[in-house]
């Protein structure tokens, strides 16, 4: 599968293994990947057709987050954690569309990300990309980056979008959050979304296929979701509900592949 010419081309990067950025940069329709993220991708695409409109409501639900985060909360600060290859409406896009001044820190480990995203995310003296360990959150924020541009004396709205899902348990998925929580103030915000079981048989081969090919890819139960959030965080309207319904103004009936991807947004008590 692995391209012989990519990998002259590309020598920084294993051509040889679909990584998740890529193949999420696939199926938004980016071309920042390689030949083995399209064969992988195309398996969601062919083999279970509707499952890659799970990427694209989480992308939906996100910018609209994004939106209502900058003019209803009143945040102007953003870590996005896991925040992928640069797409349409990045996240600076969408908060400094309603308020200029707002800040993001991008934070991603997949080399791609800082090789292709510094030049689009990076764009202004507001925005940074960091190449960092969301599973090391103290590298993050003592990262010169992020504290250049958080105050994290002032609300912070941290985004965890499609991205709890690929730590694992025993990885502790909740004590990630828990580590932010601890570190802003109230009003703060963090949103999530992630995948979402339901026990639902399609769930289970979603998961055989990302666990075979990236060794990461866990479907949660709506409890487990929420439980993430742990206590000091109340949920905003309405709750934690599939990602293609989220405050969404006009939402139409979903298939049963738009069901698998949730979101929900929290305040910090
Ligand atoms: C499915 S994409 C989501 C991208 C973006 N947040 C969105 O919702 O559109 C997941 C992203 O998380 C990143 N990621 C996964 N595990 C990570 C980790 N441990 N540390 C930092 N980034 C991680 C991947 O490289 C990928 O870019």
């Amino acid at each position: 599968m692995a391209d012989a010419d990519e990998q002259a081309r590309f020598p920084g990067f294993d051509v040889t293994k679909p990584s998740i950025a890529r193949t999420y940069d696939y199926l938004l329709g980016g071309k920042d990947n390689f030949a083995v993220d399209r064969a992988f991708g195309d398996k969601f695409i062919h083999d279970l057709p509707g499952s890659n409109q799970i990427a694209l409501d989480n992308r939906g639900a996100l910018i609209r987050a994004i939106g209502e985060l900058v003019t209803t909360a009143g945040i102007r600060q953003f870590v996005d954690l896991g925040s992928g290859l640069p797409t349409a409406d990045n996240v600076h896009q969408v908060a400094q569309r309603f308020a200029p001044e707002a800040k993001v820190v991008y934070v991603d480990n997949d080399p791609i990300v800082l090789a292709h995203g510094r030049a689009i995310l990076a764009e202004n003296d507001n925005t940074a990309v960091i190449q960092a360990d969301l599973r090391e959150p103290k590298t993050i924020v003592e990262n010169p980056e992020t504290q250049r541009l958080i105050d994290f004396t002032e609300p912070v709205a941290v985004i965890f979008s499609a991205t709890l899902h690929h730590v694992n348990d025993d990885e502790d998925p909740a004590g990630l959050v828990r580590f932010w929580h601890d570190r802003i103030v109230a009003g703060s915000h963090v949103f999530i979304s992630h995948f979402r079981s339901e026990n639902d048989p399609r769930s289970e081969e979603l998961q055989h296929l990302l666990q075979g090919s990236l060794g990461r890819g866990r479907w949660r139960t709506d409890d487990e979701i929420r439980a993430l959030f742990g206590e000091g965080f109340t949920l905003q309207p309405p709750g934690l509900v599939p990602a293609a319904l989220w405050r969404h103004p006009d939402p139409e009936d979903l298939t049963d592949y738009q069901r698998l991807i949730a979101a929900a947004l929290a305040i910090k008590n």
